[in-house]
């Protein structure tokens, strides 16, 4: 089965990168295009046998599955020009959270998905969001899930959750490392320690934290009450930070939703 894909940039490349080499897919069955030329030449310079299309509609003749790994602004553009051509036993993937299973399924006659991918999936690992159209049948629920799983952890969510479940899953690990690089900043100016020390520590503590929250069976509750003791020095840190960030996170979710009411708005309307 060939697997296409409309838009090479971040997003795209990540995941035709990351399902090659976990060899969930072969060079030879990913068809894909790019608005400019750089960035998919580059790829099929890189994966013998990827093949290069010379235009969107090309990647939906050839292909049976299509992520479109394009912005939201870009949509109209590129479902006007492939919706021809799609076909009920196509099954079309997005990966940007404001176009709703709705308008796509109401523009395409195909099964319809959202897959929305975290960077994290760079190094197979983290979620992926999974919410699958009414079209699509039990083996092409399977199917696709099978296909996320070889490079994260596919997990279905109900569409009125997208943009949290995004916040969360997507725009999390920029969050997060913004938390960590003031938390190295503060180590260097505070004590001198080297950059490279302080920023390796707090990176493979960042590693091991998620393992145990992940497979080590901690809650995040847990994992503070584990590592401090009632008036030590963690236990101090903690009820600055506990203090300090107290409605930061419903002012940032605040803020994401927002901007996606812009982006929706912009699509839809
Ligand atoms: N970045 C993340 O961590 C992340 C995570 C989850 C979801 N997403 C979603 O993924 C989507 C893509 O994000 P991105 O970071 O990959 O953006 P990006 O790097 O700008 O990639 C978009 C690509 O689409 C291409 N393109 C634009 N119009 C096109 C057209 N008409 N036909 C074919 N290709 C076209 C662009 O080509 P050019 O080379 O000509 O610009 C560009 O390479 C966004 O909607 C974003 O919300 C991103």
């Amino acid at each position: 089965m060939n697997i296409g894909f409309i838009g090479t940039g971040s997003m795209g490349s990540i995941l035709i990168e990351s399902f090659i080499q976990t060899g969930a897919l072969s060079p030879e069955v990913i068809i894909a295009s790019n608005r400019t030329s750089g960035k998919i030449d580059r790829l099929a310079e890189q994966f013998n046998g990827l093949v290069k299309a010379n235009s969107n509609i090309e990647v939906v003749q050839l292909s049976q599955v299509i992520f479109l790994c394009i912005k939201p602004s870009e949509f109209k553009n590129v479902i006007s020009e492939i919706q021809p051509y799609v076909k009920p036993s196509h099954i079309i993937i997005s990966i940007t959270s404001p176009i709703t299973i709705a308008f796509l399924e109401d523009q395409l006659s195909s099964k319809i998905a959202k897959i929305i991918p975290s960077i994290t999936n760079y190094v197979m690992s983290g979620p992926t969001l999974c919410i699958f159209g009414e079209r699509m049948l039990q083996e092409d629920i399977l199917q696709i899930e099978n296909l996320m799983s070889f490079i994260s952890e596919p997990i279905r969510v109900s569409e009125k959750f997208t943009r949290i479940s995004s916040d969360i899953s997507s725009c999390g690990p920029a969050f997060f490392s913004l938390i960590l690089l003031k938390f190295i900043r503060a180590a260097v100016d505070e004590t001198g320690i080297p950059y490279s020390d302080a920023n390796r520590l707090a990176c493979e503590m960042l590693l091991g934290t998620g393992k145990l929250l992940t497979t080590g069976g901690f809650t995040p509750g847990e994992l503070q009450k584990r590592v401090s003791v009632p008036g030590g020095i963690t236990a101090e840190g903690l009820k600055l930070l506990d203090l300090k960030l107290d409605g930061v996170f419903n002012q940032l979710i605040h803020i994401t939703h927002a901007k996606f009411e812009e982006d929706m708005a912009k699509v839809n309307g």
